[in-house]
């Protein structure tokens, strides 16, 4: 078996959020009723990933740490590693070497909300291949703002491009990737962009022309938003506010996945139930717990 780990990358200055985030990292704003990193968590949890490690700002990792500890409520184990700079994403597989190890790895952008039908059967479809690289591909209106991969007839990338002025192809790539072992070895031999950061789209370049870059679309029954900007969060809110009111169902909440996959056991799940406060998410965990009985 594969062994997989788990990074949330969740760095960063926040600058198209100031002021919110001059002091508050922006991964620990509240997209509706949760933290945003709950987000991208709760997706590396679906995939079965349960070793993870968590890359921040030195001034950030006290708080974050203090929302997730060790991640062992959860059936988790988190570590939490330092990026001093902004470096770009591909430098957490320098900031996360020791980690890694010999290991494959899920790699997901901290502010990256990914909802929708059929997810957790993507997401282990990823974890089998044990060679190459997965990413998906999102139609967006204005690609512009991501990476954007083209496609051939046959779904074969055949060019990938970080934030392209013009672009025939609107398949934009979500901050979400799986690595094999190569991808240390290959962020190592990367030379910063012109906007002077290690790009994810470099590393995901060299699987592409190695034919080992898998890419998958996200169709119409999958939401994928982010928090970056102010609009960005106020979307990301309501559209979580939408669908948990109308179906009575969370999303991204950490306590019901760990149970649900059988990470924690059903007297673990009660009593972080039992042990919640008084807020609707946490009637929630109780509502569910008392269900089971
Ligand atoms: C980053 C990546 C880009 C990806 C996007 C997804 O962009 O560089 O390839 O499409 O995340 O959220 P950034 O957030 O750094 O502008």
């Amino acid at each position: 078996m594969t062994n997989w780990k788990g990074i949330i990358l969740a760095g960063g200055t926040g600058s198209r959020l100031f002021p919110l985030t001059i002091a508050v990292n922006k991964h620990l704003l509240p997209v509706y009723d949760k933290p945003m990193i709950y987000y991208p968590l709760c997706t590396l949890m679906l995939s079965g990933i349960r070793d993870i490690a968590i890359v921040s700002t030195p001034d950030a990792i006290p708080a974050i740490e203090q929302l997730l500890g060790d991640g062992k409520r959860w059936g988790l184990s988190f570590e939490y590693l330092i990026q001093d700079q902004p470096r770009g994403i591909a430098d957490a597989f320098r900031v996360a070497e020791d980690f890694i190890g010999d290991a494959n790895t899920g790699l997901i952008l901290g502010d990256n909300i990914i909802h929708g039908s059929g997810l957790q059967d993507k997401l282990a479809g990823c974890l089998r291949r044990a060679t190459g690289a997965s990413i998906f591909g999102y139609e967006v209106s204005d690609p512009s703002a991501f990476g954007v991969v083209t496609l051939d007839g046959e779904g074969k990338a055949v060019s990938i491009v970080e934030k392209p002025k013009q672009s025939k192809s609107r398949l934009a790539v979500p901050g979400l990737y799986f690595f094999d072992a190569e991808a240390g070895r290959i962020a190592k031999g990367l030379k910063p962009s012109a906007r002077g950061e290690l790009e994810v789209t470099d590393v995901l370049g060299d699987y592409m022309r190695r034919n080992k870059l898998h890419v998958e679309r996200f169709g119409r029954g999958t939401a994928w938003l982010d928090g970056g900007t102010p609009e960005a969060l106020y979307e990301a809110t309501q559209f979580v506010k939408v669908v948990e009111d109308r179906s009575g169902l969370k999303i991204a909440c950490p306590e019901e996945i760990a149970w649900r996959l059988g990470y924690i056991d059903l007297s673990e799940f009660r009593e972080l139930a039992r042990k919640a406060s008084t807020t609707a998410y946490n009637s929630y965990l109780q509502a569910l717990a008392e269900s089971e009985s």
